[in-house]
């Protein structure tokens, strides 16, 4: 493949990020200036094998030519009127979306964060105007997360997340995750919802088993309250199903989703069915943005090509090859004690605090890797992602463990 050289400089764009950018990100020592498919590609034309996807984002790849030529021709005909104006794109989406899901209605917003704060609102508003329950809690997990508005920060049960912003939204209860003793222990009448990611991204890859989901269900018909299901990580055929939960064959009453619907555009979604989807009534929310033609057409683009190119089925195969190739280093003496996740969605339980170094060092050999602590390795590339580039990826990952091994 032809490789264009860029004529900006490393040196030159890192001096303005660092000049004039907020630093709240410690971001990766290269200039990346064009993608394709599973690879990334910086100024020199050097190639980077990517395993994070813009954090679990680029689901088709890096430049899909069908994803570019939908979004280059929505662009050139319509991109944005607001919700107050009719247009094809988010009622063909939303259609889409609700046949996958079994989901009933959507409401589109621009990002993950977004699409939470949707689920609390309705939520908030299902406790207050349908249960009428003025002390009501909604459950949350140890370790979950749901983005970085104050609504989301509040959900998201981590105190690093939380601590600087306090006083958070009340309302909220944490219980432990996948623990379904201390589940049933704590829903009572005054829970209106529980939220949940069927596996915890940011919190290190950390599945929800099938039973705990179920329970979750059972409890909730049982006391009336809201199943939130949290796929802005997992969802849009990551973990080899449209959306993870469908793995315990349950349905939620709430789900957000977000990241790879869009492939790398800005969309998210809030879904829902039932009562939810009564909950909120003209005026009650709103985004200027939220499911604008583009991002609409960027999502309908994805879905088609996640279809097209049966990259559900696709993401569970070529996972499952890159957990057995995991397996493989771990039985050899790797620094690895377990490989978990589903799907392309995999964390990998690393025995000595070394996460954070072998991302730097795999940098140096071109693969893009992120840590989620110290101890684990998260690994989420697209999800046109092939068994030959699993096989590059895991014998740069091996080099990495031997040379950062004390
Ligand atoms: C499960 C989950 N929910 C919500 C979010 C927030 O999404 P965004 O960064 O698009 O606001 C994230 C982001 O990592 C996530 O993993």
């Amino acid at each position: 493949m032809t490789q264009t050289l860029s004529s900006v400089s490393y040196a030159h764009v890192s001096e303005l990020d660092h000049q004039y950018l907020l630093q709240v990100y410690r971001r990766f020592p290269v200039l990346i200036v064009r993608g394709q498919g599973v690879w990334l590609y910086d100024e020199q034309g050097n190639a980077y094998l990517d395993f994070l996807s813009g954090i679990a984002v680029c689901s088709v790849g890096h430049c899909h030519p069908k994803f570019v030529q939908r979004l280059s021709e929505q662009a050139g005909r319509l991109i944005h009127v607001s919700n107050l104006l009719l247009t094809e794109p988010p009622a063909q989406l939303a259609k889409r979306l609700c046949e996958v899901s079994g989901m009933e209605r959507v409401f589109f917003t621009n990002s993950g964060a977004e699409a939470c704060e949707a689920t609390i609102k309705i939520a908030r508003k299902y406790a207050n105007h349908v249960r009428k329950v003025p002390d009501y809690e909604i459950l949350v997990l140890e370790g979950s997360f749901h983005g970085r508005t104050m609504g989301a920060v509040s959900a998201t049960a981590q105190p690093k997340y939380q601590e600087p912003f306090a006083p958070l939204l009340p309302g909220f209860r944490v219980i432990p995750a996948n623990d379904i003793d201390a589940l049933q222990t704590a829903f009572n009448e005054r829970t209106v919802a529980i939220m949940l990611e069927p596996i915890q991204g940011e919190g290190g890859v950390r599945p929800l088993s099938d039973d705990y989901l179920r329970r979750v269900r059972e409890l909730c018909d049982e006391y009336q309250a809201l199943m939130i299901v949290d796929e802005v990580q997992a969802g849009v055929g990551r973990t080899g199903k449209w959306f993870s939960y469908q793995h315990a064959d349950i349905l939620p009453d709430v789900v957000a989703s977000a990241k790879g619907l869009g492939g790398g555009f800005p969309i998210g979604a809030c879904l829902m069915r039932g009562v939810a989807s009564t909950v909120l009534q003209p005026g009650d929310h709103g985004t200027t943005y939220g499911g604008n033609p583009l991002a609409a057409s960027a999502g309908l683009a994805v879905m088609e090509i996640i279809e097209e190119e049966n990259l559900c089925e696709n993401a569970e195969r070529v996972g499952n090859y890159l957990a057995s190739r995991l397996h493989e280093l771990q039985a050899q003496g790797a620094p690895i004690t377990e490989v978990r996740g589903r799907g392309l969605m995999l964390g990998v339980q690393l025995s000595l605090p070394i996460a954070r170094t072998v991302v730097q060092k795999a940098l140096e050999h071109r693969l893009i890797l992120n840590a989620t602590s110290d101890y684990v390795l998260r690994l989420v590339p697209p999800l046109v992602l092939t068994e030959a580039e699993v096989d590059i990826a895991v014998d740069i990952l091996n080099q990495v463990l031997q040379e950062v091994q004390p």
